[in-house]
């Protein structure tokens, strides 16, 4: 068996890494968008930024507009964060703007944002399969020809990929999109670049390995970290739902497997999604984990367990601009070995947000730059 160095060496106590770029967020808009995008432009040189507002952003006037408030928010973010004074260098963050499609969305308007520079992506979510999805797509066949013109253009479709058949189950609904829909979607556009975002199960993995270089796909944090029974065994934590649903620790472990076993179809991409607390502590909770504030120390702590600190660059920094044809960061960003607790809420505007891990201790701290 091939044995790296690091399973030689002593575990660092600093990493420094080119600096990575988030291929999946949820910034939401007015005063949550305030409060929580400053932890991504912290981090990430970059981010997709998902179109799931409500009302979506299906217009290339409504993404420039967006994006817009997005860096007026951050040049009013207060400069330090929470309690450890650790600050990035947010000035330099580009949001990517994605469209959300929908059944009767135009072509051209789809390839207008791209060549003017405002779409980077545009994203599919099948009608209901989650937040703000209502007016998503009911029927991959209706938006062909949109998915003809992103082809000719170099544009990536983004999936979120679950069937929303009421009468399959919650846990195989990613699963049977795989058998229903991506596979002929694949094999219908053999040019269109597809990220199968915030894969969840051993099965999307295997596709995404087996499918051609057109294909790419994001992993989460959480999906890499938690199973359903740390959702539900001991009491329901309804800060652990998101969609897809986190699935059998089999699945988590194939997840871990395909983001630190090197291959560069695999990237980072967090699903960060604030909601407020009250919204997720009730009789029918919202789906999200906000994972923005530790996302790099999260991913951290996987790659070391599981003996990869040295692919997490290659994961976080270069697998996913490469997939997007887009250039790599210039800057760094550095990691070091500290206690890092994990406040219990932070403020999210006019509401508390619980982020991932609270109340526990990281071993990984983002350092000041
Ligand atoms: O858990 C999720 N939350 N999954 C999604 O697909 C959407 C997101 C949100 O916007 O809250
Ligand atoms: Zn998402």
């Amino acid at each position: 068996m091939e044995r790296r160095m690091t399973q030689f060496s002593p575990a660092p106590d600093r990493l420094t890494l080119r600096r990575p770029d988030d291929w999946h967020v949820h910034l939401r808009d007015g005063d949550v968008l305030k409060a929580v995008v400053r932890y991504t432009a912290r981090q990430f040189g970059r981010a997709i930024v998902m179109p799931n507002l409500s009302p979506p952003i299906t217009t290339v006037a409504a993404a420039r507009a967006y994006r817009e408030r997005i860096l007026a928010a951050l040049a009013e973010s207060p400069a330090v964060l929470g309690g450890d004074g650790a600050v990035g260098d947010v000035s330099a963050f580009v949001p990517l703007m994605t469209c959300y499609l929908t059944d009767d969305i135009s072509p051209d308007e789809v390839a207008r944002g791209h060549q003017e520079g405002v779409f980077t992506a545009a994203k599919l979510y099948p009608a209901n399969a989650t937040t703000n999805s209502a007016h998503g797509v009911t029927d991959v066949r209706n938006i062909y020809s949109v998915l003809e013109r992103m082809q000719e253009i170099g544009m990536p479709l983004l999936i979120h990929g679950e069937v929303t058949d009421a009468d399959i189950d919650i846990f195989d609904r990613e699963a049977v999109f795989i058998d229903r829909t991506m596979s002929r979607l694949v094999a219908d556009f053999p040019a269109l670049k597809v990220v199968f975002e915030h894969i969840t199960t051993e099965d999307a993995a295997q596709f995404v390995v087996d499918a051609p270089e057109t294909v790419g796909a994001t992993i989460t944090p959480h999906h890499l970290e938690i199973s359903r029974n740390a959702m539900l065994v001991g009491g329901i934590r309804p800060h652990y739902y998101c969609l897809p649903i986190v699935k059998r620790e089999r699945h988590r472990q194939a997840l871990r497997k395909a983001a630190t076993g090197g291959n560069a179809k695999f990237f980072l991409g967090t699903d960060t999604a604030p909601h407020a607390r009250n919204a997720k502590e009730t009789g029918c909770g919202c789906a999200g984990i906000f994972n923005a504030p530790h996302a790099l120390e999260a991913y951290a702590k996987v790659f070391e367990e599981e003996d990869a600190l040295d692919r997490l660059e290659a994961f976080a920094s270069e697998n996913g601009p490469r997939f997007y044809g887009l250039p790599l960061n210039e800057g760094t960003v550095t990691l070091e070995r500290a206690q890092n607790a994990v406040p219990e809420t932070l403020p999210g505007g006019q509401v508390e947000i619980v982020p991932f891990h609270a109340g526990s201790m990281l071993s990984w701290r983002l350092a000041s730059s």
